[in-house]
């Protein structure tokens, strides 16, 4: 990220060098051969300069076919997945176990939790998993969860906050009074990393791993009704909770670095992946499932729909505040890579106002500044 800014900063200098020439070259007749060769040396630098930025970027780009063979081992390392009995999640917990990780998974149901380590156990019988519940929306139990994990796990080396709920039809609202989407797929996550932060800072590298989608390219965060009282569209709710993962993992790289958590904070999307969620929201007799559906096709697997998060959490070369995702059409699917970043999220007044909003709504505050 800090290298596409570069790249961009390299280029938008360019044009003011040679006009502030031309100004001078004008004024001054005799001024006009220096004026040029000084011209073309200040249009040479920014070549140099815009190279630099395209070669930093290539350097963060990932290896476009990375696959589980790549993931060094995960032995000794603590994972917590938050949705992992299905989906991306389930595979995140699969790979990371196989991997040689102890992996806490995170969701609603017991029941739900029990099959996935039934089923992760009947390929790899010595993964080592266990399952926490927790309700994302209802903030009470993710602080009691915080609580339970503080008592029982030595240190967490990656939190993958991955769960999320897609456009149900109806609004709904958490027992926090915020919109469901908003507080399933971004408040609940940005409470549980503040609980587990004196966890994550006990590790020696530690990695928060944020999902967003590329539903967030439509987002907005809309200050005025950020909770959809006053109209509720779901996929435009959908959108800004994925906008507001994306913006809150950017954020929580600038924070780490200007407090000295020792963070690195990623995000991931995994194109358009076929899991449970459309089945879960707006249901697949829905127009929007049925649309769906009739692309189906197109979509990525779960197990690949995880390659950028399982990148971004594990690989040596992954780089913290960056976003990763597929890069083909549309980022539907295809090799990894470097997604997209909405100019929306790239807002960083946006981003540290939206940070502070939610600090207040969740009532919860991660430590300031000091290292
Ligand atoms: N699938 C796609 O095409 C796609 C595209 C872009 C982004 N994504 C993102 O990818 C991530 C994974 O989605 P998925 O497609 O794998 O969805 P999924 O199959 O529906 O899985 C969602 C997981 O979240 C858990 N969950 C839902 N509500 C929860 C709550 N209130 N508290 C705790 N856990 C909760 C569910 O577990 P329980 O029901 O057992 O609690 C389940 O394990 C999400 O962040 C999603 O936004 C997906």
């Amino acid at each position: 990220m800090h290298t596409r800014n570069f790249a961009l900063s390299a280029s938008r200098r360019a044009p003011a060098l040679s006009i502030a020439h031309q100004r001078l070259a004008t004024r001054n007749p005799r001024n006009v051969g220096a004026a040029w060769r000084q011209r073309l040396a200040a249009l040479c630098l920014a070549a140099v300069a815009a190279f630099a930025g395209n070669s930093a970027r290539a350097q963060a780009a990932p290896k476009p076919d990375w696959s589980l063979a790549d993931m060094p081992s995960q032995a000794g390392r603590i994972f917590v997945v938050t949705g992992g009995t299905s989906g991306m999640g389930f595979e995140d917990a699969k790979a990371l176990a196989a991997a040689g990780a102890r992996v806490v998974i995170v969701a609603r149901n017991p029941e739900r939790g029990a099959e996935a380590i039934a089923k992760i156990r009947a390929d790899d019988p010595d993964a080592q998993l266990q399952f926490e519940s927790v309700d994302l929306a209802d903030l009470s139990t993710v602080r009691a969860l915080g609580a339970r994990l503080r008592d029982s796990l030595p240190r967490v080396d990656g939190l993958i906050n991955n769960a999320a709920i897609m456009a149900p039809p109806e609004r709904g609202t958490s027992p926090d009074g915020l919109e469901a989407q908003f507080a399933t797929n971004y408040a609940g996550h940005f409470v549980l990393t503040a609980e587990l932060l004196p966890l994550l800072r006990r590790s020696e590298a530690p990695r928060v791993v944020t999902l967003s989608s590329i539903a967030a390219l439509r987002g907005r965060i809309d200050f005025h009704d950020l909770q959809s009282e006053r109209s509720y569209e779901p996929m435009v709710a959908y959108a800004q909770s994925k906008l507001a993962c994306l913006m809150f993992a950017r954020e929580l790289q600038r924070r780490s670095d200007a407090a000295g958590w020792g963070l690195q904070s990623l995000a991931a999307h995994p194109g358009v992946a076929v899991t449970e969620l459309v089945a879960r929201g707006p249901g697949l007799d829905s127009a929007q499932g049925q649309q769906w559906a009739s692309r189906r096709e197109h979509y990525q697997t779960a197990a690949q729909g995880a390659i950028p998060t399982l990148f971004a959490a594990t690989a040596p070369e992954a780089v913290g505040g960056t976003y990763y995702g597929p890069t083909g059409p549309m980022e539907i699917n295809g090799p990894l890579g470097l997604a997209t970043v909405p100019p929306a999220a790239q807002d960083a007044g946006v981003a540290a106002r939206l940070w502070s909003v939610t600090e207040q709504l969740t009532e919860t505050r991660f430590p300031a500044g000091a290292r």
